[in-house]
Formats: C-alpha cells, sequence, structure tokens
C-alpha cells in the first residue's frame, strides 16, 4: 500500500472503532447532553453564591488552618473550599447534587491552582459520608439546618467546627458565636462531646 494511502486507512479504521457518540459529538445543547446535566433529583434549594467577605468570617470564626478538613454542604461553584485551601492551606471537599455546579467548582480549583487540595463530588449531602470533616459551612435553609442536625450530630466528630451563613439551627443548639458581617449573619457552633 502506498504512504499517501495510510491516512485514509486511519480514518476508516476510526468510524468503525470509535463509539458513535464520540464521532460525531453530543453537543451541550443535545437532550442527551441535557439529560446527562441534569441534577438526580431537584436541589433542596437553589445556588447563591456566599460573598467573599462573608466566606473570609466563616473561615476565620471556624479558625480554620492546614490540618482542617472543610466540608461545604451544597458547595455551588466552590468557593468556600477554594477559598479555604488557597489562603490558609486547608484541605476541602465540596458536595453538591448539580452536576453544572460540580464542573464549575472543579473548574474553578483548577484556576485557582488548589487542585490537589480540593476535591468536589456530585452527591445528595443528606446520603454523603461526612465523618471526615474536622470543619463543616453550609449555606442552605432553616427547614434543611433542622433536617441536617441530627447527621452533624451523629457522623461528626466532637469538637468539629459548624459555620452557617444566613440560618441557625433549631432551638436546641444554640450558637457560640453569631456575627454580622456587612448585613449577613454567620452562625458558629461546635459538636459537642
Ligand atoms: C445557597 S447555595 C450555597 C453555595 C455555596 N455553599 C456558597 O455558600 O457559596 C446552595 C447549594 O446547595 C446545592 N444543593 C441543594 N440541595 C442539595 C442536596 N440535597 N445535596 C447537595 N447539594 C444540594 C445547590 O445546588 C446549591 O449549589
Amino acid at each position: 500500500m502506498s504512504v499517501r494511502r495510510i491516512p485514509l486507512l486511519v480514518a476508516a479504521l476510526a468510524t468503525v472503532l470509535v463509539p458513535t457518540h464520540l464521532v460525531t459529538g453530543v453537543s451541550a445543547a443535545s437532550p442527551q447532553a441535557a439529560a446527562a446535566q441534569a441534577p438526580a433529583r431537584t436541589p433542596d434549594v437553589i445556588f447563591v453564591p456566599t460573598p467573599d467577605e462573608v466566606v473570609e468570617a466563616m473561615l476565620k470564626v471556624a479558625k480554620v488552618g492546614s490540618y482542617d478538613v472543610v466540608y461545604d454542604l451544597g458547595c455551588g461553584d466552590g468557593r468556600i473550599v477554594i477559598a479555604a485551601a488557597q489562603k490558609l492551606g486547608a484541605r476541602g471537599v465540596g458536595i453538591d447534587i448539580d452536576p453544572e455546579r460540580i464542573q464549575e467548582a472543579t473548574a474553578n480549583a483548577a484556576r485557582a491552582g488548589v487542585n490537589d487540595r480540593v476535591k468536589f463530588l456530585q452527591a445528595d449531602l443528606f446520603t454523603s459520608d461526612i465523618s471526615e470533616a474536622t470543619v463543616v459551612t453550609l449555606y442552605l435553609l432553616p427547614s434543611l439546618n433542622e433536617k441536617l442536625m441530627p447527621k452533624l450530630m451523629k457522623e461528626l466528630k466532637p469538637g468539629t467546627r459548624v459555620v452557617s451563613h444566613a440560618f441557625g439551627m433549631p432551638e436546641s443548639w444554640k450558637p457560640e458565636q453569631k456575627l454580622d458581617v456587612n448585613g449577613r449573619t454567620v452562625y458558629f457552633w461546635t459538636i459537642p462531646r
């Protein structure tokens, strides 16, 4: 066979061996791509990012440092765990049910150069293993905090710090600190012994 025919042969083989969806490509606008992007179930709360100065205050009140593992339950674009890794040297895990948020958070972590210290998991926060956390951050809703409280008490080690933007816990678990950050409230608790 002449050398000039080899590229033609390679192209012909590729159409036989490579799965159709890789050859044709599934555009982001196609129904297949939309289905792949859809959350497994409707998120319990929509994505609204925590402002940077509030993120900073949340990490400060929890005294996050390089030995910490920060879990953000409903991590959105990943800003809390990325800030914890980038500014304080912590490790971080972000959990979000929405695959679009996980893609965004992963890209933001790469841009921030902290890929080796953070990971983002597409999962339901209510069924995820959070026992490794030394700090948990939340920006959910009062009803979700109430639903989450038994899981926090059961799975987190005594001494684990919990910080919530905007919303408290049920009356039975009073915050140790409550801060005002430019009109936003930050709550702080420690898992009791
Ligand atoms: C208000 S945003 C907070 C984002 C981020 N933590 C911050 O403070 O910037 C709440 C996030 O929770 C996610 N979420 C809602 N229900 C969830 C669930 N059951 N499991 C995991 N993530 C969930 C949403 O997709 C959204 O990104």
